[in-house]
Formats: C-alpha cells, structure tokens, sequence
C-alpha cells in the first residue's frame, strides 16, 4: 500500500485556526505534511489524536484566547480517563513562535509548541512529542516551502474552487504597533517557479481563483530561474497564462510597495480582480509617523488616485488602529476624513493593542480603553456608510460572479463578485464552478443578491 493511502488505523489530527488567512493556508499545509505519516483529518476534537491550534498573536485578545481553549482541550482530554488513547496536544503559529517556552510553562498540557517556520518538520516533531515535550521556534536555513509536501489531487479537488497560496512571507517595515516581523521574521519570497508550479496543481485540482498571500505581498520579490528578481505585478503576469486560473487575488499590501508595474498589472489584466485590500492605519501624518509607516495621508490619497485612474471601478478596502498612543481627538478627525474621502467598499478596524516587544508598547502616552471604545464606534459608524453606499451603487449592475458553493436555501447558490461581495441566487447548484454575468437585483447588510442574465457590466 502506498505511503500516503489512508491507512485502516489511520491517526486523526484536529486543527483549529485563528487569525489571518495566512494560517488558513499554513494549517492545509500541515495537515498535508501529515498525510503521508498516516494523518487524517477530522472536524471532531473527540476523535483526534492529535489537537493544533494554529495561533494568532497580532492583538492581546487574539493570544489570549489560546490559553482558554488550552485550558478546555485539557479538561476534555482529563476527562477521557487514564485508559483513553494519547491525544497530543501541540500549539503553532504566531502565539508558538512568540511565547514558546512560556507556553509549554503557563499550560503543562501541552507537548508540542512550533514556530511556522518549523511546519515542513511538524511529523519529525509529532514522533517526539510522544515520548518528550518539544519546543521549536528556530528561524532554519533551509525553504521551509521546498520541503512541505503538495497536496494529493483529490484533496485539492475537496477544497474547493478558491484557494489560498502563500508568496511571501515575514515584513521588515517595523510598524511601531506591529508583532508581525518578530513572529514571522524577515521578509522572504518564495521563487517564481515554485509559486508557478503550486498554482498549476490547485488549476490542475478545479481551483479557479487563486488569491496570493503575504504579510507583505506587494513586496514580493522572488526569483525567476536566471536569479532575476520579479515583482508581484509581473508574477501576475505569469500566473494569468495559466489555464484554469481564472481570477488573481492578492493580500495584504503596503502602500509603499504599490509599484507602477503592479498597478498597471490591474490596468491590463482582466483576471486581476478589482479589489485591493490596503491597509493606512490612520489618516493623520502625525499618528502614521509615530506608527513608523513611513509614509503622509496625502501621499496614501495620490496613490489610491492612481489606482483608480488605472482601474476605474476598484473596491478598495483598509485596515485602521485607533488608539494609538498619543492619538488626539484632531487625529481621530483626519481618520475619519480619510474614509470618507476613500469611499471604502469595506474596512477592518481595531482597537490599538499593546503587543510585547513593540516600540508602541513602550510609549508613554497610552490612551484610556474607553476612548478608543467611543472611537472604534464611531469609526465603524463611518465605514458602514461607505459599505453600504458601495453595494447599494453595484444594484442594477450585471457583475460576473462566480458559482462557489450551494446556498442557505435550496434552489439557492452563493458566489462572490469581483469586488468580493457574497452575492446568493437563485440559481441550480449544477452551475457551481462556473463564472456567470449576475444581475444585481437586491442587498441585505453584508451581501448581494442576483439573478443569471446574459452580458455583464461593471461597477464604473
Ligand atoms: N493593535 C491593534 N491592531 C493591530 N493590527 C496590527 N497590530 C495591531 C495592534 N497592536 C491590525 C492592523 C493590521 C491588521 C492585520 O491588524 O490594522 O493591518
Ligand atoms: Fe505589521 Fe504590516 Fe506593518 Fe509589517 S507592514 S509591520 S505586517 S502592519
């Protein structure tokens, strides 16, 4: 029988995933580093034999919630008595790599923590974990991507029509709020051909839209075969004469990486999807200066100026921090100003949260929890307009959606338009996988409904 059969006895591994979709990505990867040691998945905690929570560190909240479900599986597992099977527990991703022997102190359940540099070695660490507890959040020389397995075809095919590919990975913008490039290090680009060779097996597997992910995407920068660096303008390029590849997506970018060769790329291919997630943070020049974003809300304004002359209907969406130290009630303002004058098609926004080891956590102008609550709100007001506003311009329009999944109700089907919205139809779930001209005839909050025509036209 071959290795990566599913064996009889085959072992179950539970993964539970928090935060970004970068570690949506990581913990498929984990689960196909697995497969061929006779790991299957389950979406039962009760049956595994081995239980991931693949973490989050970006906000306290999001660490925090680490340690309850640690404390959860534990009395879970207790409560399956001396005589039930081993169930290991590991813990992964940014709260791993950030916290590693700290974990393995404040939760003795745990047998396993890992970095997500270490996942290509994740069975290696498994078969140790058995008889030691293991901690490993080293930075290795070597391409972690060159030693993770591909997925079999029908694993792939099991996934679904969209899929994730990770390009890049680690910043180093050292945004003064920002855990990022102390839990997943230096910037690294994966090289053309293997990026090229990934999407080629998810098109070979039925996926029809790939969206590229990186910390820093739009700083890409891998090798081509000659050792030429290539930007992600270019690799979508490349990417777009794939066959099957219908619709490119990519996130999240910097706006001091939004090149010419980038937005002419959204100017001149039709597979790049109108939709740009970039994040400002804030729209005051003093705040984005403590932030160390290196970059004034009026140069933020000319690119997006830019973007748009280039491609006229782009949705764009954002990330904003209020609260951050020093944050006056002026430079809220200016946040606010920003938004409006972006007319975002959505926003995420957050309260500032002070993360260990950050310049901002040392600054001494912290601002009180209550302020940045009545701040969130009102911002969040503000964005919903826009939202809003953005569904609301796109009824009476026919946009090309494509066919993701059967819907809530039957006869019903769900798909998203190019700018992301869901869109739910009435249509037959034979049509699933397919991209078709919708007309745009109703929205409810936060999705858009329509019906199957003919010919398609965009939002501007
Ligand atoms: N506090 C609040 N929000 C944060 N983000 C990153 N770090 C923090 C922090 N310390 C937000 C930023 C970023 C998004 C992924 O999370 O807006 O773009
Ligand atoms: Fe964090 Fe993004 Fe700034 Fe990098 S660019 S430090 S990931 S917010």
């Amino acid at each position: 029988m071959s290795e990566n059969r599913t064996l009889p006895n085959a072992k179950k591994v539970f993964i539970k995933t928090y935060g970004c979709q970068m570690n949506v990505y990581d913990s498929d990867r984990m689960t196909d580093a697995l497969a061929p040691h006779g790991y299957e998945p389950t979406q039962e905690m009760g049956e595994a034999d081995l239980v991931l929570l693949n973490t989050c560190h970006i906000r306290e909240k999001a660490a925090e919630k680490v340690y309850s479900e640690l404390g959860r599986i534990r009395d879970f597992r207790d409560e399956r008595g001396p005589d039930a099977k081993k169930m290991l527990i590991g813990v992964a991703g940014c709260v791993a790599q950030a916290e590693g022997e700290e974990i393995m102190a404040r939760a003795p359940a745990v047998d396993l923590v890992f970095g997500p540099q270490s996942y290509h070695r994740l069975p290696e660490l498994v078969a140790r974990a058995g008889t030691e507890r293991v901690v490993d959040t080293e930075f290795p020389e070597e391409d972690k991507f060159a030693h993770l397995p591909a997925p079999r075809r029908e694993v792939t095919i099991s996934r679904g029509l969209t899929a994730f590919l990770t390009v890049q990975e680690g910043c180093d913008k050292f945004c003064s709020f920002c855990v990022v490039p102390y839990t997943r290090g230096t910037e690294v680009s994966r090289p053309v051909a293997q990026v090229l060779a990934e999407a080629r097996a998810l098109a070979e597997g039925g996926v029809k839209e790939v969206t590229l992910l990186g910390q820093n995407v739009n700083a890409y920068h891998g090798r081509d075969d000659a050792g030429r660096p290539v930007s992600l303008g270019a690799l979508c390029h490349r990417l777009a004469e794939i066959e099957g590849i219908e619709r490119i997506r990519y996130t999240t970018s910097h706006p001091r990486d939004m090149d010419d060769e980038l937005i002419a790329a959204h100017r001149d291919l039709d597979k790049l999807m109108p939709y740009l997630h970039l994040p400002v943070q804030s729209g005051s020049d003093a705040i984005l200066k403590a932030m160390n974003r290196k970059h004034t809300a009026a140069h933020y304004l000319e690119l997006i100026e830019k973007i748009r002359a280039a491609r006229p209907d782009m949705a764009l969406s954002g990330d904003f921090i209020v609260g951050f130290p020093g944050e006056t009630d002026a430079d809220f303002e200016a946040t606010l100003d920003m938004v409006k004058a972006v007319g975002y098609a959505s926003a995420f926004s957050f309260k500032y949260s002070t993360r260990p080891g950050t310049p901002g956590a040392t600054m001494d102008n912290q601002i009180e929890e209550h302020v940045k609550a009545e701040r969130l709100e009102a911002l969040q007001v503000e964005i919903t307009v826009h939202q809003q506003a953005f569904n609301a311009g796109c009824v009476g329009l026919v946009l090309p959606v494509l066919i993701e999944k059967p819907g809530r109700n039957p006869g019903q089907v769900a798909g998203r338009s190019p700018y992301l919205q869901p869109v739910h139809i009435a249509a037959d779930p034979g049509l699933i996988g397919q991209i078709l001209p919708v007309e745009i005839v109703g929205r409810a909050k936060n999705s858009l409904e329509g019906t199957i025509v003919t010919a398609e036209r965009r939002a501007v």
